[in-house]
């Protein structure tokens, strides 16, 4: 093919026709060479490794600047993946890093490693470093080493992992992560799904999913389609049910906080519409508290109903792997859809939900988009993961993930996870322990409840904004049951009770 560049194991008999310049379209003015690059291209370790002229602008190819940004981003990169453990950092208001960032796009471009200067020495530090053991506020993450470079990996590779044509490899790789989350779950070889943003991405394609199976099984659909949740259900719930329309049916916690199957039945036995409800929306680990709902029971409920049984594990399903708390998420092997994001507990960087669903092809008659210029993705066959979720462009996000897994193997994974565990309870004997604070509730997973008598709801607040001010930790309060009180959240391993023993200090 005169004038293209070398194709990796270029297929010289695919040509449809004799004159293929044409069939390709490769005549005219579009793939005149507009910019020449006389000079070979060299790499780091001195190999020539692309000779010959070259299309397009030089910013698409591994020009100088390419070169430049590569080694500054790369050295850096290392830099930050070897601070262990990495240090809190901290928010700024705007004007601060106004003053400090300045304005970085302009029409000409700036040299490559004084733009990376100011994301390292300003911008980088303007974000709280979530792998860090003192963050023990919202729901953590700790990636890592292994998962966070991969993640670099996948950037630089380049694929598109819609479709099994696009990134047959990358959608192999994903599937069989995905396949290690269904097996904790007990769900069945024929579980399958895809990777999506998050939990709230996750919980909303699942409850589409639901409702238009509820919608084809009934043949009509109702006034207003209803989802039943917890009382503690996640706020992504309450958005997604926003999204498409549908009103929660609110099922009042039973014992121990929990959605119980007893406190479900007795709601739909005294419900005059029940076929207007299309999901139970249930949780395994809270989100406040870290507790799990009566998954067996709301199952066994939700089956002789011939109800779509969502979980939400976002947070919690990650204990699954660990075996002193692997009983309590019985009854989860039943659910329709599953929700759990590696970027939380399962120590995957952002932004990472693997979402299943038992029998998929449900799914995906809901979620496969349909246009002609899509149809021929499909003429791979095998697994698309567009099919099963609100996108359709989408970065191999599953893939630090898979990696991580890959080479630490799943052992460590249990362990690193029944590690925190045993911080948390440890965590909550030290409350009991000292004078000045006292407990809420037992943890069942890794958040810790816990309060001061004796402060006001503003003593909370400037008591945490004090302690990542020092750096001490970030940690937020929350409200119990009306009351604020304090909230600790146990997921990065390397988090040590000394760390929460110096949080305790700064509270008497
Ligand atoms: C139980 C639960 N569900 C859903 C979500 C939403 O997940 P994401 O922030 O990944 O969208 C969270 C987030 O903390 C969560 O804890």
């Amino acid at each position: 093919m005169p004038g293209s560049q070398e194709l990796r194991g270029g297929h010289e008999t695919c040509h449809a026709s004799a004159d293929h310049d044409h069939a390709f379209g490769l005549r005219g003015s579009r793939l005149e060479p507009t910019f020449e690059h006389p000079k070979v291209l060299v790499n780091g370790a001195g190999n020539a490794h692309r000779v010959g002229t070259l299309y397009g602008p030089p910013m698409h190819h591994f020009d100088d600047i390419a070169e430049r940004a590569t080694t500054a981003c790369l050295d850096y990169a290392l830099e930050r993946l070897r601070d262990d453990p990495a240090p809190l950092d901290r928010s700024v208001p705007y004007d601060e890093l106004a003053r400090a960032a300045g304005q970085n796009i302009t029409a000409a471009g700036r040299a490559p490693e004084e733009v990376l200067r100011v994301f390292k020495e300003v911008l980088a530090r303007a974000c709280l470093s979530t792998d860090s053991p003192r963050f023990l506020a919202f729901i953590p993450a700790a990636p890592t080493k292994a998962a966070l470079v991969f993640d670099t990996v996948v950037g630089a590779s380049s694929m598109c992992a819609t479709s099994w044509l696009e990134a047959s490899g990358a959608v192999y790789a994903e599937n069989e992560a995905l396949r290690y989350v269904a097996d904790l779950a007990g769900m069945g070889p024929e579980a399958g799904g895809c990777f999506v943003s998050g939990g709230s991405a996750g919980n909303l394609s699942a409850l589409v999913a639901a409702r238009d199976t509820a919608a084809r099984a009934r043949g009509s659909r109702p006034d207003r389609w209803r989802v039943a949740v917890g009382e503690e259900s996640h706020s992504s719930i309450q958005s997604a049910l926003r999204v498409i329309d549908c009103d929660p049916l609110v099922i009042p916690s039973g014992p121990a906080d929990r959605m119980t199957g007893d406190s479900l039945r007795a709601v739909l036995n005294s419900d005059p519409d029940p076929s207007s409800i299309c999901a139970v929306a249930a949780t395994a680990g809270t989100t406040n508290a870290g507790i799990i709902d009566d998954l067996a029971g709301l199952s066994a409920v939700a089956r002789d109903r011939d109800i779509w049984f969502h979980v939400d594990a976002a947070y919690g399903g990650a204990a699954m792997a660990a075996p002193s708390v692997r009983d309590r998420f019985a009854g989860i092997a039943a659910a329709d859809s599953l929700v759990v994001d590696p970027h939380k507990w399962l120590f995957a960087p952002f932004d990472s939900c693997a979402l299943l669903y038992r029998e998929p092809e449900l799914a995906q008659a809901v979620h496969a988009q349909h246009a002609s210029y899509l149809e021929p993705m499909r003429l791979a066959g095998e697994w698309n993961p567009a099919d099963y979720a609100y996108h359709l462009s989408r970065r191999a996000r599953g893939l630090p993930f898979w990696y991580s897994l890959a080479v630490y193997g799943t052992d460590a994974y249990a362990a690193a996870i029944e590690q925190v565990l045993g911080t948390t309870q440890a965590a909550a004997r030290r409350i009991d322990e000292v004078d000045h604070v006292s407990l809420i509730r037992d943890p069942e997973l890794s958040v810790v409840l816990f309060r001061r008598p004796g402060w006001s709801d503003a003593d909370y607040f400037e008591w945490s904004q004090c302690l990542l001010r020092e750096q001490v930790a970030f940690i937020l309060p929350t409200s119990w049951r009306g009351e604020i009180v304090a909230r600790a959240v146990f997921l990065n391993p390397n988090t040590t009770l000394e760390i929460f023993d110096e949080v305790l200090e700064t509270m008497r």
